[in-house]
């Protein structure tokens, strides 16, 4: 009885949104799992429990120091003892502002009991022994299950142990809210205020101060330091955790801190040791790229997390998603929260309002429900809040990308839904499509996915896809690096110094191709030289002060000279953040119409200055944006990008002036930063790439449309039925020839 309500609510809901397609939930009204109401918890039926064998086969085939090695299986039989399950600490709740004022508070929140689960985890019996060992390595490779406590522990015995030689221990994380999170909690197991011996440091926050000792910090953060200090001195001891991520910082900081490692010996300085970490990684490969470096294995999980298998094919994960949620929310008693992995912003907004509205038609048949969203674009303030403890009595369900996939704890988690697949980035350097595409995600991923269920307690994973699905899954996540445009890559490097690009000491050395490619990129944005050697011009050094794609901040700097840097700013944040347009699908003709006084003949570009022109105009006013179909929460955001772009102009002494109601020389701005990135009308009336020959189409989202200019650059190409070009202006194709002769006399069109 109770299943054909809550179906009768999904049906109810789908029905009135089955046109919809921004929701990404059409076409469901004939799903399998509605045509059947004998309990939809059918198709998860095999149990499984984890075992991580593969894993500890792994680390066992390494053939290097085979005394440690053996030490360490003895050491990592301590498991066994799984701790009781009492409620956790009782901590107090995080406000959502992470500053020095309220880590003070929870600094010394129940240090105790803290002391107390610190002891349980599994990790600790081989406290001793880990430490003594890494003391004795150059180089260790740390392998260990998730939630054993390699993040938290580690540096806190590396450091009471005096390993750090009074120097910094840097521990990377791949994203910022687990750099966050984590040093929060480090601060509050060592009882001091969040910034003292414990910091953090992520783009645009710096929680550290004189006295921090450990430092949690996002993998990007390192890198862009190292590039002010490639010998990396102010640290004794640095720790790349997650490594299995392969991010495309990640990898690049193997290469560096190797460099730094070798240099630092070869010039009498202050050794500098390397801990590589993760649960899940291919431990021969890495360890062969670190000079055979000792693999120490860490064995024991703090508690069991039960893995379900879907027993057929979900053709729709969303929904399966949804409806595995309301089969445990019906059944599991209160604060039991919920995790699903979801692929992006879009995907995830339409879940939570899909799981906010069913809940509604609910009353009664289940705790009440918190519904949290969590991805990268969120702000920040916004992501933490996921992070509070539950209010007593309800269900709290998180629907994030992988950004809780690997690191993090959130509180009250009992159950992960799994829908198997994540956004990936992916590139091809022959046609120079740089594309966001939902894929698979590796068994690595699905391990980390699961681990998330086990923190504080037993949990258990529901996995939306099939066994066989996931023997057939990668083992490992492919490297970002391998599938990205590299020139920001690039970029880097040279301003560390490397100019050998292609024989830069990479793990997984990206193709010839994507390499060369990123080197023309950069040479034709003016951004390197090429003439003995590969240098940066000060125009390139200029360019990697800005966390922004090479493109953009060529716009930004091009754009002071044409005295329109006030307008740039506000175009380039636009871009930095999701769509500022909001257009239910129910409402759109409405929201087309109302957003028309937006809308300029020159492109996206122009309109959305006239939009943040407007928003500012009205001062952020929440029922103006709810009037004209304006997204609030994407417009804030574009706001503090701007003013934190807005700030490194100023550091580098740029003049910030406008260029009032001129908007072809914004225009032309765009076309310098962005030439590669222009199409020209056929006679045919169709468009072609310049740089790849290949036929493009107008984005249907674009304000250009219906019409068809005779040139046009835009931002990113988008693969679905036909290539289409998002973020569009109209230009001369003089400027493009002005922005880069070089380029254009070798790609101009055949004449006929
Ligand atoms: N913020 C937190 N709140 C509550 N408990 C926490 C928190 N952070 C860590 N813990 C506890 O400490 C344990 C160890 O966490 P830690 O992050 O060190 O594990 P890990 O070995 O690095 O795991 P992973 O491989 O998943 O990153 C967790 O399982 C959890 O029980
Ligand atoms: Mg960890």
């Amino acid at each position: 009885m109770r299943n054909e309500n809550v179906e009768h609510a999904l049906l109810t809901y789908l029905r009135s949104n089955a046109n919809d397609k921004s929701r990404g939930i059409c076409k469901r009204l004939d799903h399998p799992e509605f045509k059947c109401s004998n309990g939809w918890l059918d198709h998860f039926k095999d149990r499984h429990n984890i075992t991580f064998k593969k894993i500890c086969g792994e680390a066992k085939s390494v053939d290097v120091n085979s005394e440690a090695m053996n030490d360490w299986w003895k050491i990592s039989h301590i498991k066994g003892k799984m701790p009781s399950e009492e409620p956790p600490f009782k901590k107090k709740k995080l406000s959502s502002q992470h500053s020095h004022s309220h880590a003070s508070q929870n600094g010394f929140v129940n240090t105790h009991k803290l002391q107390q689960e610190r002891r349980k985890l599994p990790i600790f019996p081989a406290k001793h022994k880990l430490t003594q060992q890494i003391r004795s390595l150059d180089t260790a490779i740390v392998i260990g299950e998730t939630g054993s406590g390699k993040t938290t522990q580690i540096p806190q015995f590396l450091h009471e142990a005096g390993v750090h030689r009074g120097s910094i221990i840097a521990v990377t994380q791949p994203r910022r809210v687990a750099a966050i999170t984590v040093s929060q909690r480090v601060a509050q197991e060592s009882g001091t205020l969040l910034g003292h011996l414990v910091g953090y440091s992520v783009r645009f926050e710096d929680v550290t101060s004189e006295s921090t000792k450990i430092k949690y910090m996002t993998d990007g953060m390192l890198l862009r330091e190292s590039t002010l200090d490639p010998l990396m001195k102010r640290y004794s001891i640095i720790v790349l955790d997650e490594a299995h991520e392969r991010t495309i910082h990640t990898d690049v900081l193997f290469g560096v801190v190797k460099k730094a490692q070798r240099d630092r010996k070869k010039k009498g300085l202050k050794p500098l040791k390397i801990i590589v970490m993760s649960a899940t990684m291919d431990v021969d490969h890495f360890s062969n790229y670190f000079n055979k470096a000792p693999v120490l294995y860490l064995e024991g999980r703090q508690y069991p997390v039960q893995v379900y298998y879907s027993t057929t094919s979900q053709s729709d994960y969303v929904m399966a998603a949804v409806v595995t949620l309301f089969q445990l929310h019906r059944d599991q008693p209160p604060n039991q929260d919920v995790l699903i992995f979801m692929t992006g912003q879009e995907e995830i907004e339409s879940t939570v309002r899909c799981i906010r509205d069913i809940s509604k038609d609910m009353v009664g048949e289940g705790p009440p429900l918190v519904v949290c969203p969590l991805y990268a674009a969120l702000p920040s303030h916004l992501q933490l809040k996921v992070f509070n403890k539950t209010p007593q009595g309800s269900r709290k369900v998180i629907v994030a990308t992988n950004i809780a996939e690997t690191s993090v704890t959130i509180h009250g988690i009992k159950f992960v839904i799994d829908t198997g697949v994540v956004k990936a980035k992916l590139y091809n350097p022959n046609s120079g499509l740089d594309l966001l595409k939902v894929v698979r995600i590796s068994k690595a991923q699905a391990l980390q996915r699961t681990g998330r269920a086990g923190r504080e307690s037993s949990g258990t994973c529901y996995r939306i896809y099939t066994e066989e699905e996931f023997d057939s899954f990668k083992k490992n996540t492919v490297p970002e690096i391998l599938r990205c445009n590299l020139s920001s890559v690039v970029l880097q490097l040279l301003a560390l110094g490397i100019s050998d690009i292609v024989n830069f000491d990479f793990m997984d050395k990206p193709s010839m191709e994507s390499l060369i490619g990123a080197v023309h990129q950069l040479h034709s944005l003016g951004a390197v030289t090429k003439e003995d050697c590969i240098k940066l011009t000060p125009l390139g050094k200029q360019m990697v002060s800005f966390p922004l794609d090479p493109r953009l901040s060529k716009t930004v700097l091009i754009a002071k000279d044409n005295h329109c840097l006030e307008e740039i700013l506000s175009i380039v944040s636009m871009l930095s953040v999701d769509s500022v347009m909001f257009t239910p699908q129910s409402k759109r003709e409405e929201a087309l119409e109302t957003r028309k006084k937006f809308i300029s003949s020159d492109g996206d570009h122009v309109t959305y200055l006239n939009i943040y022109r407007a928003y500012k105009s009205v001062r952020g006013n929440k029922e103006w944006c709810h009037e004209n179909f304006i997204n609030l929460r994407n417009m804030k955001l574009a706001l503090e990008v701007r003013k934190q772009l807005r700030g490194i102009c100023v550091k580098l002494e740029l003049p910030i002036e406008s260029c009032g109601q001129d908007t072809s020389v914004l225009r032309k701005c765009l076309a310098f930063g962005f030439f590669m990135n222009a199409a020209e009308l056929q006679k045919e009336g169709e468009f072609i790439s310049l740089s790849s020959r290949k036929p493009v189409s107008i984005h249907p989202s674009s304000s250009l449309f219906m019409c068809k200019p005779a040139y046009v650059i835009y931002n990113e190409l988008i693969q679905t039925t036909k290539c289409y070009m998002r973020d569009l202006s109209v230009v001369d194709p003089d400027w493009l020839y002005e922005a880069a002769p070089h380029y254009f006399r070798k790609k101009k069109p055949k004449p006929g």
